[in-house]
Parts: structure tokens; sequence; C-alpha cells
């Protein structure tokens, strides 16, 4: 027998929406015979994924990394996978994951890097929580750029059309599983998926009436050269000023620490505000005579460009400064004296078509090449987003202010931006925009900080002061906007039990009011109310 229950269930303790369930049994035969009908498109393959389950990731190209990076659904879903025509020489590899028990809402997932690697993670999180999510390759598979070569449909996918593929042929998909249309639509990403989010706001402003994005890579022809113009810096590592990770993490990051970390009010190991750490790495040079424990007057200097702003001979910025208190994660890549692969294969495949191009040579020429290139738009970094805006769309981003790979401050800038060429006011883009800045936060996740805000499945709590996700749907639904940013950290052997912190919306920055401690104590405080988010009203703003 088959058994449809409808019931409501408070999604939000108090409010219900419309949820549809039925059993196990009927659902998992349903999935095994759709057949969506949609034109361009190759059906692959329906798969019925019970709670419980790890899907079987058989598209995810070896260099997007191992299977388990989907972990186990939790709830009952249905997986679709199709090829999606999206030129003679390009296509979309996408997945539908649809769930059981569904939020009757709709949700597209974004990529990483720039790579063509489904975010099976976020896919397997966000249906947990009944949205019916969506996925794709961005239209090449593998975390490198090889497919780009010789093949701007590629490029053209990956700039954005891939997504508004997806969030046009997902919606249809999900309309003919459940038989009838989602309630509201959403996007989530970080990183690469950060920008994909913005330039879906920017390019295709009704794909989405909620997005989320994390960390993102915008205005991506210049952050290309910014990743790229570390190297020649730094120079390999059997250089002989080559600055050991060591010693980043070391006598470096300690004096980063020394000469920032209090001045948002307390020693705790984060730097609330990474825009006012004006950092002199001299007290670093070697006095005459020492050897250890110090940097000779070369490394003084790559330590001092490496923190720099990217910009021009006439001063014109390129790229924002990295971020002070990222060390600890980026000698993993930045610093770690080989070329950062994503921009050189963007410098080999998109920019010069040439497979030779040497990253050490990477110059401010090259700078202007992809600065003037950007092919299918993929810049990202908008003036307005008008009509996203009028068709009542809203946006939460969010950045790590330790993070090791996008620099915050590069969030920051594009927001400045937005406030300059739309005339408008802190206020004003709170209508429809809202910057977090998650302070001991790294790329997407990790850090010291209290960085958990629910962008993944890390065990925050599905609720809107905790959750950035459960933020966006209250907002765009119940028009409950979000003031602040509740984070928790991991515990860790380094880093120290778990405690919360407030983040805080810019411009406001997040100050500590507590009881003084004496300057040289490393404490983590965890009474919320010690710290306070301060702006221009309260006489705070920079320094
Ligand atoms: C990605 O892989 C699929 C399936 O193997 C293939 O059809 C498609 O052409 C590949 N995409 C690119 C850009 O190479």
């Amino acid at each position: 027998m088959l058994v449809f229950k409808i019931y409501l269930a408070g999604f939000f303790a108090g409010q219900g929406f419309g949820q549809t369930t039925a059993s196990d049994d009927e659902f998992a035969k349903r999935c095994a015979a759709f057949r969506p009908r949609i034109d361009n498109a190759n059906f692959e393959f329906a798969e019925y994924l019970p709670s419980g389950k790890t899907a079987d990731l058989k598209y995810r190209d070896a260099t997007c990394g191992g299977p388990g990076a989907s972990g186990k659904v939790a709830q009952d879903v249905c997986r679709v996978a199709m090829y999606l025509k999206t030129s003679v020489r390009s296509g979309v590899q996408f997945e539908a994951w649809l769930p059981k028990t569904w939020n009757q809402r709709f949700l597209a997932t974004g990529n990483g890097g720039i790579g063509g690697c489904i975010g099976y993670g976020d896919l397997t999180y966000t249906t947990q929580h009944g949205f019916a999510a969506v996925g794709s390759n961005n239209g090449h598979n593998g975390s490198t750029g090889n497919s780009f070569y010789h093949n701007p449909a590629v490029v053209d996918d990956f700039a954005g059309n891939s997504l508004h593929t997806i969030a046009v042929i997902g919606k249809d998909v999900v309309k003919q599983f459940y038989s009838k249309p989602h309630s509201k639509s959403y996007y989530f990403g970080c990183s690469q998926g950060g920008r994909q989010g913005v330039g879906a706001a920017e390019k295709y402003a009704k794909d989405f009436d909620g997005i989320v994005a994390g960390s993102p890579a915008l205005d991506f022809n210049n952050l290309i050269s910014w990743r790229a113009h570390f190297f020649p810096i730094t120079g390999p590592k059997a250089s002989p000023d080559f600055i050991k990770p060591e010693v980043w993490t070391g006598l470096i990051h300690d004096e980063v620490m020394r000469q920032c970390d209090a001045i948002d009010g307390v020693r705790d190991g984060i730097i609330e505000s990474p825009d006012l750490c004006k950092f002199d790495p001299t007290p670093l040079a070697c006095k005459s005579g020492a050897t250890a424990n110090c940097l000779s007057t070369k490394q003084v200097d790559i330590v001092r460009r490496v923190l720099s702003p990217l910009t021009y001979d006439d001063g014109t910025v390129i790229y924002s400064a990295m971020n002070p208190g990222s060390e600890m994660r980026a000698i993993d890549r930045l610093y770690s004296g080989q070329p950062f692969t994503d921009s050189r294969d963007w410098f080999r495949y998109v920019i010069y078509s040439d497979p030779t191009w040497d990253p050490f040579k990477f110059s401010l020429k090259d700078a202007a090449a992809s600065r003037d290139a950007n092919p299918s738009n993929v810049k990202t970094f908008p003036d307005n987003l008008d009509t996203f805006k009028s068709n009542g769309g809203k946006m939460i981003t969010y950045h790590g202010q330790q993070d090791q790979q996008i620099t915050s401050l590069n969030t920051q800038r594009w927001y400045e931006h937005l406030m300059a060429s739309t005339r408008s006011t802190p206020a004003q883009l709170d209508e429809y925009i809202r910057f977090f800045r998650i302070s001991g936060m790294g790329h997407c996740a990790g850090g010291p900080g209290a960085w958990k805000i629910g962008q993944s499945s890390s065990a925050s709590p599905f609720e809107p002061e905790s959750n950035v996700l459960a933020a966006i749907v209250d907002w765009v639904e119940k028009g409950n906007a979000p003031e602040s940013l509740m984070g928790s950290s991991a515990a860790s052997a380094v880093d120290g039990p778990v405690f919360q912190r407030k983040h805080c919306k810019y411009p406001k920055r997040n100050v500590y009011r507590g009881a003084k401690r004496p300057d040289d104590a490393v404490v983590r405080s965890t009474n919320m109310g010690d710290w306070q988010c301060v702006g221009v009203e309260d006489g705070l703003i920079g320094l």
C-alpha cells in the first residue's frame, strides 16, 4: 500500500512549510523510473540513495579528490545525473539531488578553484536540510584548466553559463519530479563558488531569490594575477633567500600577532579587523652580526611585498593585500615556493594559449593582459546589483579574516566599490546585501577562530543566528535580515577548546570590551558580552 503523508513540520519553530513525504518503497520506485524530459540533455541515471548511504562518485575526476567527499546522505535522496549540452563543443555534467522530505526550496551549489568538480559535500549538506539541490562540473572535468585550451565555450560555461544552465534546467527537473514547482530558489557556494554567486546576481539576476557567496573569488582576472605574483617574490624553495615554512609560522606570524592582535582590544591569537593591521617587518631584520631568529634584508623585503597590495607602477591597485595572520596556512600554497597551479593554467590555457608559459616570469605585463582579456566577462566585480535588488533578491557574503588563498580585504574593497558606484550607505546596501567578516577563519573553513557558521555540515545548528544557509532562508522568506552571525570554533590541541563569537556585519567591526587582561596573556573570552560590533556611529571606524 502506498502511503502519502502531508504534514506541516515547523522548519523554524512555530512556522510551518509544506513538506511531502512518501514511503521508502514508493519513493525508490518513483526515483528509479524518473526520466526528466529536457531538451539537449543526455540522461545518465537516476539512483535511489537511502539515508546513510555514501554516493558512488563515478563522475568525480581523479583530480577532484577521492570518494567519500560526498559523505553519507542524511535522508533518502533521488540522485539524477545528466549531461547538458551547452554548445557544439561544450557541456555540463549535471546532478540533481532530490530529497524525499522536500522543503519546496530549490538550491544550486557552486564549485572551487578553477576546477570542474561537483560539490558533493554541499549536495549532501543541503539535501539533509530538505533542499532539492543541483550541482555541476562547471563545464569541465577535474581540478586543472587544460580543458580551456582553444575552447572559449568551456571558459564561457566556467564564467557563468554553466550555473545559469543548471539553475534553469534544475528548476524544471525539480518540477517534473515533485509534480509541483519550487517555492524559493537559493544559491550556496564558497571561493570560486562565491564568485559564481555574485556573478549570478550580476548577470542572471532572476535565477535566485537568495544567494550565499562565501570567500568570493571576485575580480577574478586580477585574482589570477595576485595569486601568480607570490612565486616570483618568494622564489623557488632552493633560492638563497627563500623563507622556510617554519619561519613564516614562527618568527613572522608571532611578529604579526605582536603588532596586530591587540588592535581589537584583546590578545587572543585572532585578528578581528586585518584592514587595521599595518604590519611592518623591519623589527625582524637581523641586527649586525646576528643570523638566527631574524630575517636578511632581502627577506624583509620579501615579507613586505608579500603582505602589500599588488599594484601597477603608478600605484593603481590590482588586488588587495594578503591577510596578515594567515601565515599558518599560506605556507601550503602561496608561500610554498611553487607556482600556483590555477593561475599558471589560466595564463597557459586561457590568456596566452601557450602551454609553455613560465609562471616564474610573471610580471605586471601579464597582469595587464589578464585584466584586458576578461573572457566571457568572468571578472565579477559588479558596479551594481540593481536588477537583483529590484527583483527582491537577498545576498549574504562572508569572508574569513585569515584567508590564505583569497584575501578578505578584496571583498571589503568590492563592498566599498558597490557603496561608491551606487552612491549607497551601508544601511541602503543592507536591504539586499550583507557582508560578514569571520575572524580567525581561513579559506572557506578552518582556522583558530569561531569559523563554523553553517558553511558545511560541520555541526552548526540549522538556525538563522548561527547558520548562514538558515539565515538566507529566514531573510528571503520572512524578512528577518541577519545583523550578526554566531560562529563556533573547532576544538583542537593547537587552538584550544570550543568557543563561540558573534561576527559583525560590515562596516561594523568587532571590539573586545571585556575586562582588561595582561598584555601578554593570550586569552579567549567565552563571554559573549565581552564583544561588541561598533561602527561610525560609535566613533570607531578605522582607528
Ligand atoms: C567531461 O567528461 C564527460 C564525460 O566523460 C565528457 O563527455 C566531456 O566532454 C568532458 N568535458 C570536457 C570539457 O572535457
